[in-house]
């Protein structure tokens, strides 16, 4: 069985509910194991033992928040050319107050660094999360669940 990591972190409420409809949407495809997981609690071995990484992030000063950046300042060095991550599919959901491109720049600049392999555009949330947003994080879970399942990505 496939897995899908859901690694996120969130302050105020609004990229944990983003992640949460991620999480929904990748449960709705059978055959992928879904975990959710906040950055701060999730370690290398999770890194390697997943199938597919998306990664949510507020932005926070023009940049991801600190935790997921402490999530990869944690394990770069261990898990750098590592068989299981070289390739790894991955996307970003971003929510920002009102623009989130810094946030997801600095994200995959380190995803490069990782030799991650982005499969899916990135998802930017601006100001209070509104259904059409909730919609395509599912969106975005279901797809990437899929893509997996098929063996596509
Ligand atoms: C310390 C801090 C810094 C922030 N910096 C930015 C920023 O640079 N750009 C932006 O668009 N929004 C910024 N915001 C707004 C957050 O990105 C936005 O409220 C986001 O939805 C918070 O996500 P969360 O509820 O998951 O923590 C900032 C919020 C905080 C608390």
């Amino acid at each position: 069985m496939k897995t899908i990591l859901i690694v996120f972190h969130s302050q105020s409420g609004n990229t944990r509910k983003m992640a949460e409809e991620v999480a929904r949407g990748a449960s709705s495809i059978q055959g992928v194991k879904v975990v959710l997981k906040r950055a701060l609690e999730t370690e290398a071995q999770d890194l390697i033992d997943c199938d597919a990484l998306l990664l949510g992030s507020p932005e926070y000063f023009g940049y991801m928040a600190g935790a997921l950046k402490d999530l990869f300042d944690r394990t770069y060095e261990s898990l750098r050319g590592h068989p299981r991550i070289f390739r790894k599919p991955y996307a970003v959901f971003i929510s920002a107050g009102n623009d989130g491109e810094g946030a997801l720049r600095s994200i995959e600049r380190i995803c490069l660094g990782y030799q991650f392999r982005k499969v899916q555009p990135p998802l930017i949330s601006r100001g209070a999360i509104r259904e059409e947003i909730l919609a395509r994080c599912r969106e975005l879970g279901q797809t990437m669940a899929a893509g997996l399942n098929f063996g596509i990505f």
